[in-house]
């Protein structure tokens, strides 16, 4: 398995990871095929940008190579502060393997490589076990639970934070 930077041609597996109704249950919902498939220029635009890493967890097996999930970090104001969070998904069929704790953790490393990174956020919904596991597994600070916004909606969420400085 690799991960490799979001490419133009990711809109399939765009559409199979965001608009499947279990892998959006904690996330508002599925996304209209159109909306998800536009993702990819805004995700392709934010890499572009140097204010976000978009990888893809590409796995060989079964053959051939296809992407089992994937793992956003991105700058964005967080209680108006400038702040980064991160975010993740695996596909139904590649779950509780191990992928997103792999993934994640070579995630932070890159960013912790870049060193333009310090603190990372994280939000999984308070429901959510395995994201709140992995943030946990991760070395990932609890601070609270807290009311986030997201797709136009507020989620009861818990507040996770990693500092990549040390
Ligand atoms: C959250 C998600 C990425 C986890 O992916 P995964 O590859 O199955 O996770 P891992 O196998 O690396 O396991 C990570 C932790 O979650 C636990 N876990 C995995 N599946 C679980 C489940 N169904 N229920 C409870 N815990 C679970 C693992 O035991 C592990 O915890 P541990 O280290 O304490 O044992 C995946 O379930 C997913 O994509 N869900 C839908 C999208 C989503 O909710 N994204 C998160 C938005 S914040």
């Amino acid at each position: 398995m690799r991960l490799r930077d979001v490419e133009p041609g990711d809109g399939p597996a765009y559409v199979r990871m965001r608009c499947d109704p279990e892998m959006m249950a904690h996330l508002g919902g599925p996304y209209p095929q159109e909306r998800a498939e536009a993702q990819v220029g805004h995700d392709l635009a934010l890499v572009a940008s140097g204010a976000g890493m978009v990888k893809m967890i590409v796995v060989g097996s079964p053959k051939p190579e296809t992407v089992a999930g994937t793992v956003t970090l991105w700058r964005h104001e967080i209680d108006g502060a400038a702040a980064a969070e991160i975010g993740w998904m695996v596909l139904p069929g590649h779950q509780g393997q191990g992928l997103a704790r792999w993934a994640v953790s070579g995630v932070l490393d890159e960013a912790r490589r870049d060193g333009r990174w310090s603190v990372v956020h994280a939000f999984p919904g308070v429901e959510n076990d395995a994201s709140n596991r992995l943030c946990r597994r991760l070395g990932f600070t609890l601070v609270g639970e807290r009311e986030t916004p997201f797709r136009d909606q507020l989620f009861r969420t818990n507040h996770w934070v990693l500092d990549l400085r040390g």
